[in-house]
């Protein structure tokens, strides 16, 4: 699992002024190698996670971790189980994963409603979601259930999409009096979409899959799509979505590519493997050709700009590449070019830190950049573990051996924002307080850079 240094071999690393010097070392074509490598950066990745411990809060990452990249990493944790078999850490991310859905059981956590945004509350419900599909274990029958959970999420979203200006999309925020409510964004949606287009292909049932092509129609409809299929940041409500923000993130592209795949799956409609074939091509703008085919986060990591979420978006378009090649069978060999390159150049920069097993943010460079974080590790994480997706199970549905108890009217019990645009300022669980500056300061965290550019307009970036 680890190299070490031909000094250190010899002797004895324990020997005094004998520093340690580790790398990961990982061959593709040994799935131990592999799920070595992944339990190595899984291992760093959830020392960090504290929320286990007497007294700190089951699902919450300790600060600068919002609560939406807790939700994530819990994601990232129920994909390392599928993938490696190893359930050392099922117990805790079973715990965080019911702990934080709240009194509701829609991830809406009393702690957090407040500065919740769509894109938030849908990274814990995409967790739950592959958790179904994972056949990762079913709670207790008392406690609430995978696919329950993201019927919820899904359920109240929907009734959040506002027609009242730009024709329709989820506005970042929940509420009317956190900054970003007239943001219209891309993940927001995209978290939707995705959401939608896998409870279709889970349950059968078409009416979310008619929720997902309405959600991919307005996307692109007011161009946070373009025609050749780019993934634009999101838009502004006050001007009726009429200019967008163009920076390109990973992850809004592989929100998208996943939900195209599964619904070229469970409708087998040519526009969907048109829109899967025009994303992936469109992903070579997160590829370098030198070193060929290595993932990077074109906005920000050669100007060194990167934030603490930012950090971790490598590990969504990892993520759901991987997951694109069950249901869009064809896309493997594109993919794998790609994901198995990365994963052997991400490997290789995780030789930091005092364990000498720390990952780096960049890539392509080829020992560890000093940076470091759960966002680092779990775009290392992701990306490695995704090369074992050849021999893991096909997810599951309702249909096909899926054992997850789901609720279609899940959610719609009073929680969180309000339909068709009038505004909203009901936080579930709690009386009205007073909104504080920090509220709002605290308020949505995916976009906040990018809000600053809006308003400000410095920022205009097109790849
Ligand atoms: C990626 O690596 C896996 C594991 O070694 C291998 O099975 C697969 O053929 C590789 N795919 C490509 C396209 O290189
Ligand atoms: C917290 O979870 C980790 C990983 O599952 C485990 O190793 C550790 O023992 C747990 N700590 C406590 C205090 O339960
Ligand atoms: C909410 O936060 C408080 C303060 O950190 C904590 O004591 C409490 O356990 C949290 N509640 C839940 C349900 O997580
Ligand atoms: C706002 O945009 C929507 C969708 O593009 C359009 O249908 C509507 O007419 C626009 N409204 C105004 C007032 O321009
Ligand atoms: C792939 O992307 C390139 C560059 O954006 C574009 O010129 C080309 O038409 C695209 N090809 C397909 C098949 O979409
Ligand atoms: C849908 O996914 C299944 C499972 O991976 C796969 O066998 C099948 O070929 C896919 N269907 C289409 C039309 O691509
Ligand atoms: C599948 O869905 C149907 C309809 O909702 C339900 O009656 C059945 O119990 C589900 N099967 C499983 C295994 O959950
Ligand atoms: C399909 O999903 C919708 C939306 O949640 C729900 O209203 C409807 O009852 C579901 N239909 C079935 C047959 O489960």
């Amino acid at each position: 699992m680890r190299l070490f240094s031909s000094i250190c071999a010899l002797t004895s690393a324990a020997l005094l002024g004998c520093k340690v010097v580790n790398a990961i070392s990982l061959d593709l074509n040994d799935d131990t190698s592999i799920k070595n490598a992944a339990a190595t950066v899984a291992y760093g990745m959830m020392k960090y996670y504290t929320g286990n411990h007497t007294g700190d809060v089951a699902g919450n990452l300790p600060a600068p971790y919002y609560w939406w990249e807790a939700g994530a990493t819990f994601g990232a944790m129920i994909d390392y189980w599928y993938y490696t078999g190893d359930t050392s850490y099922n117990d805790a991310v079973t715990e965080a994963m019911l702990h934080q859905a709240g009194p509701d059981n829609d991830y809406m956590p009393i702690n957090q409603t407040k500065t919740e945004g769509n894109d938030d509350q849908g990274f814990w419900a995409l967790a739950a979601m592959s958790a179904a599909e994972n056949k990762y274990p079913d709670p207790p029958a008392d406690q609430p259930q995978w696919l329950a959970l993201a019927q919820a999420v899904f359920n109240e979203q929907a009734s959040r999409w506002d027609p009242s200006t730009c024709g329709g999309g989820l506005r970042w925020q929940i509420f009317s009096f956190n900054n970003g409510y007239n943001y219209k964004n891309t993940i927001s949606n995209g978290c939707f979409f995705n959401l939608a287009s896998r409870l279709a292909k889970y349950t059968g049932n078409k009416t979310y899959s008619d929720w997902a092509a309405k959600s991919w129609d307005w996307s692109y409809s007011v161009q946070l799509i373009s025609s050749d299929y780019h993934f634009f940041d999101g838009t502004d409500d006050t001007i009726n979505c009429s200019r967008v923000d163009h920076l390109q993130w990973t992850y809004n592209a592989g929100v998208y590519l996943l939900g195209s795949a599964v619904m070229w799956n469970f409708t087998e409609d040519q526009v969907w493997k048109d829109r899967v074939n025009g994303i992936l091509n469109a992903t070579d703008i997160f590829f370098q050709t030198n070193p060929a085919n290595v993932m990077y986060e074109v906005a920000c990591e050669p100007q060194n700009t990167c934030n603490t979420d930012q950090r971790s978006f490598k590990a969504y378009l990892s993520r759901w590449m991987a997951a694109t090649t069950k249901m869009a069978p064809w896309t493997t060999d594109y993919i794998m070019t790609r994901i198995n390159a990365s994963a052997q150049a991400a490997a290789a920069q995780c030789n930091g830190g005092t364990d000498g097993v720390t990952c780096g943010l960049k890539w392509t460079q080829s020992t560890w950049d000093g940076q470091y974080g759960v966002g680092e590790q779990m775009s290392a994480l992701e990306v490695i573990q995704s090369t074992l997706i050849g021999n893991a199970p096909v997810p599951a549905s309702n249909m096909t051996g899926g054992t997850s108890k789901g609720n279609p009217s899940a959610g719609s019990g009073g929680s969180g924002g309000s339909s068709n645009g009038g505004g909203s300022s009901g936080l579930p669980g709690e009386s009205n307080k007073p909104i504080t500056t920090g509220d709002k300061v605290g308020a949505g965290f995916l976009t906040a850079f990018v809000l600053i550019g809006v308003i400000g307009g410095a920022l205009w970036m097109i790849v």
